[in-house]
């Protein structure tokens, strides 16, 4: 009886030890990975000294959503003050190219921790009502950051609009400047079917992109078509060459971010003068979304919204071959202009 009751206890015993270090050795794997995490980890000495609090603010950030708080506006003097917090203007500014992935290459930009991204679309210099408010109403649209890390902001209208370069270049005629390019013809037919999607959601009728593509009395390519002037890239870019040297720009291919994103990402940390944070880590393939979707942590992953990543509807081949030898010279040009070149037909 005694003996059947002692192997019982032993039985116990090994359970719970078994527990016990099943438990130890899943907290240490677990810190583990909470050290390599993106956004915890320390920026270089280059972006000027940062204490332990500053670190440990950034994990409150991601695990608190307290950065979110921030950038709503909603934190209070105590706690900017408290944390050194600023608005700051842009260092960077992806410029364009709508359809090109420009959502995309912020928010996995976003990944690194010495940069904070502007969330909304401002359209501060391509709008002339926002323009007529100043600068300081653009800074004060910016996210809370520490004075160390970059603002980077979007708005792809940036790129094809006449009044822009000017405007950006008298605030930060340094400014770093990002473009992310698709094939020509491929962005055409993305920028379609977005503007197509929104005319389905209000009951309205639309025209095929074959026809607004090509012009119906000269069966030539139809320049007046919003679509196809925003894909000749290298006419928008020389009205930027006129204030900003090619230096200043960098050309991201949007075809290789959806397909192979870290390389690409890795050449604008290069660019933006940032140490190398960003890791396969932080980018997952997600086979459901047939894209790669952000990985910031081991609880906070994201992918982009279903409004990134359409399915472009079927166009006439002839059509595409068309607008294809049209883009053709156009980028032959971009390419010698800006040094990347593409295997675009
Ligand atoms: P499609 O909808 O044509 O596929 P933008 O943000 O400039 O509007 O660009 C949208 C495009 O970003 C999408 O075009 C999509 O192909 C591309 N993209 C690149 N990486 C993506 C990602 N990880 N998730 C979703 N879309 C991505």
């Amino acid at each position: 009886m005694l003996f059947k009751q002692q192997a019982l206890l032993r039985q116990k015993l090994f359970v719970l030890g078994s527990l016990a270090i099943g438990s130890l050795l899943y907290l240490v794997a677990r810190v583990g990975s909470l050290d390599r995490l993106q956004p915890l980890c320390p920026v270089d000495g280059q972006f000027g000294p940062r204490g332990q609090e500053e670190i440990a603010l950034r994990a409150l950030q991601f695990k608190r959503g307290l950065l979110h708080e921030f950038r709503k506006g909603n934190a209070t003097k105590e706690q900017i003050r408290l944390h050194n917090l600023v608005q700051q203007l842009p260092k960077a500014i992806i410029i364009g190219v709508r359809k090109g992935g420009t959502r995309a290459l912020l928010e996995m930009l976003n990944l690194h921790p010495a940069v904070v991204k502007a969330s909304q679309e401002i359209h501060f210099f391509d709008n002339d009502e926002n323009y007529a408010k100043g600068i300081e109403w653009y800074r004060k649209k910016m996210p809370f950051s520490y004075p160390h890390q970059i603002t980077i902001e979007k708005s792809p209208a940036y790129f094809i609009t006449e009044e822009v370069p000017e405007r950006i270049y008298k605030m930060n005629s340094s400014i770093k400047l990002l473009i992310i390019v698709r094939e020509p013809t491929t962005r055409a037919i993305s920028d379609y079917t977005q503007v197509l999607e929104g005319k389905e959601r209000k009951n309205k009728t639309y025209y095929k992109f074959e026809k607004l593509a090509i012009d119906p009395n000269t069966c030539e390519v139809n320049t007046k078509y919003k679509a196809v002037r925003t894909s000749i890239y290298t006419k928008h870019l020389e009205r930027w060459l006129k204030y900003f040297p090619i230096e200043q720009f960098h050309i991201v291919d949007g075809d290789r971010l959806i397909t192979e994103p870290l390389p690409e990402l890795q050449l604008v940390e290069k660019f933006l003068n940032l140490p190398p944070r960003i890791s396969q880590y932080n980018l997952y393939f997600n086979a459901t979304r047939g894209f790669y979707c952000l990985r910031f942590n081991i609880v906070f992953n994201k992918c982009l919204a279903g409004s990134k990543g359409r399915i472009h509807p079927e166009v006439d081949t002839s059509v595409i071959t068309k607008l294809r030898k049209f883009f053709h010279p156009f980028n032959q040009k971009f390419y010698q202009i800006t040094g990347r070149t593409f295997n675009w037909p």
